[in-house]
Parts: structure tokens; C-alpha cells; sequence
């Protein structure tokens, strides 16, 4: 039933995306000139809501826009309604709904849909991955010098010793290309299908990658913060990859 509501849920909010796509709506930003919210977010957030409110109307949820409404503590859906709100607002369609649900602080459901390629990315603790329900793995790649990477840059940074363009910098230098989607969900999902080898990120919030690292974890792949450490949706610092290359990304990120 958890996983039927969320399914539910997700695909309730990508119905919203697509409607109001490359038409008119209302555009604002929030603590930053480019870090946008629309009216869109709020639809997509209210549905999904409404959606998940009719099974667990006492569920604890953390959702971008409308933040914290709590409820009991055992499951908590966190939610994202528009993951590449920036990409949405300018037409682009590099964006998705991502839902993930955590049950006493371990997140045990996640997906992920782009309505636009009518891709749904769904993981279940313990299940495994798939894509519209075909099982999906990290790449087999080794070694870094041949990786495809991708990566994203928080809204502004200021006074952060990792200086995030410095990082990209670096790889870069070494000749290892790297993209930037927009959509931190999606980067992470591409990882996990193995579109993307590898995908670094700081600044992150819950949102964005609590659906998304389960689907890298699910699919065979690492998520760490930038020591190596576990990754947990509550920290800054974000490193996934298909496993075989996380080190020689980890070492990369440090260098000075
Ligand atoms: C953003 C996207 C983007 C990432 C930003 C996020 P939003 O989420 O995931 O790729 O670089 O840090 O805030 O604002 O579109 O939901
Ligand atoms: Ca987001
Ligand atoms: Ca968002």
C-alpha cells in the first residue's frame, strides 16, 4: 500500500508538470534571484500531498514548499514537487516529481519521474532499481579517465571552503567531461541507469536527493559524503557513483 501510494502520488504531481508546461504561470524567487519557485511547485506539491493525506493523513511530511507538516514520527515522505524548477520555468524539459519515504530515519521507497521522457525511476529497500519497471544497474566502468561525470552548483555560495566551480575546475583539467542537468534527482538517477558514472553535488537538500540516492544504493552504486562517509539526504556534501570509480572521484575532489 506505501508503495502504491507513492506511485500514486508521484504520477498525480508529473500530471500537474505537464499541464502547465510551456504555458503561463506565476514565477518568483526565494531567498536568491535565480532560486525560483512557481506556481506550478505549488500545484504539483498540493496533489501530491492531498494524495499521500488520503491513505496516511498522519504521516510526518518535509515537502520543499510547503516544509515541515508533522505527523507521526515512524514515515516521513519527503518531497520534492519540482526537482529543476529553473530548467521548468525556462521551458526545458530536464525535470522531475521525486518522492522518498522514510520509515525510523532510513529511506526504504523512492522514485523519480520526468514526465517529459516518461521516465519513472522507482527503488524499494532491499528490491533493487528499475526504470518503467526494468530493472536498471550502475556502469561497469574502472576507471575515471573515461568516465562520464555530471554535477550541479547550489544557487549562490559564499564563504564554503570546497569552492564548488574550483572542483569542477579540476576535473575538467582532466580532461573528463562533465555535464550539469539541473535537476539533482535526475543526476542521480542517470547515475543509476548508467547514463552517468559518477555525480558529485554540495548543498543538497532532503529533497533532492533522499528518492534518488536510494535508486543509485538499489542500483548497485556508492552515495557518500566527500570523506567517504555514508550519505544521509540531511548533509551537504553529495558523492555517487557506480562504486568501482568512487575513489579516484573522492581523491579528485580533495586535490587542491
Ligand atoms: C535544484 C536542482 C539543481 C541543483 C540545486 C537544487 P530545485 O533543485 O536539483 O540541479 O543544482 O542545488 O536546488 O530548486 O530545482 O528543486
Ligand atoms: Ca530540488
Ligand atoms: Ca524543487
Amino acid at each position: 500500500m506505501l508503495k502504491e501510494t507513492l506511485l500514486r502520488a508521484i504520477e498525480s504531481g508529473a500530471r500537474v508538470l505537464k499541464e502547465y508546461f510551456g504555458g503561463r504561470f506565476e514565477i518568483s524567487s526565494k531567498d536568491t534571484l535565480n532560486n525560483l519557485v512557481t506556481e506550478v511547485d505549488k500545484r504539483s506539491e498540493q496533489v501530491i500531498i492531498d494524495s499521500i493525506r488520503q491513505y496516511y493523513p498522519d504521516h510526518f511530511i518535509l515537502s520543499e514548499e510547503a516544509g515541515e507538516i508533522p505527523g507521526s514520527p515512524e514515515f516521513k515522505w519527503i518531497i520534492d514537487p519540482i526537482d529543476g524548477t529553473v530548467n521548468y520555468a525556462h521551458g526545458v524539459p530536464i525535470c522531475a516529481v521525486s518522492i522518498g519515504l522514510e520509515k525510523n530515519g532510513e529511506i526504504i521507497l523512492g522514485a523519480v519521474c520526468n514526465p517529459f521522457s516518461e521516465e519513472l525511476f522507482f527503488a524499494q529497500k532491499g528490491f533493487g532499481a528499475s526504470l518503467n519497471d526494468k530493472r536498471i544497474e550502475v556502469s561497469p566502468l574502472e576507471n575515471l579517465d573515461r568516465a562520464l561525470l555530471v554535477t550541479g552548483f547550489p544557487y549562490s555560495w559564499e564563504n564554503v571552503s570546497n569552492d564548488p566551480v574550483k572542483t569542477f575546475e579540476r576535473f575538467v583539467r582532466k580532461g573528463i567531461p562533465v555535464r550539469r542537468l539541473g535537476s539533482a534527482a535526475l543526476d542521480l538517477c542517470w547515475v543509476a541507469c548508467g547514463r552517468f558514472d559518477g555525480f558529485w553535488e554540495f548543498n543538497l537538500q532532503a529533497w533532492d536527493s533522499a528518492a534518488g540516492m536510494l535508486v543509485v544504493r538499489e542500483a548497485g552504486g556508492m552515495v557518500t559524503d566527500f570523506s567517504g562517509n555514508a550519505y544521509s539526504p540531511y548533509q551537504r556534501e553529495l558523492l555517487a557513483s557506480n562504486g568501482k570509480i568512487h575513489n579516484q572521484m573522492l581523491k579528485a575532489l580533495l586535490e587542491n
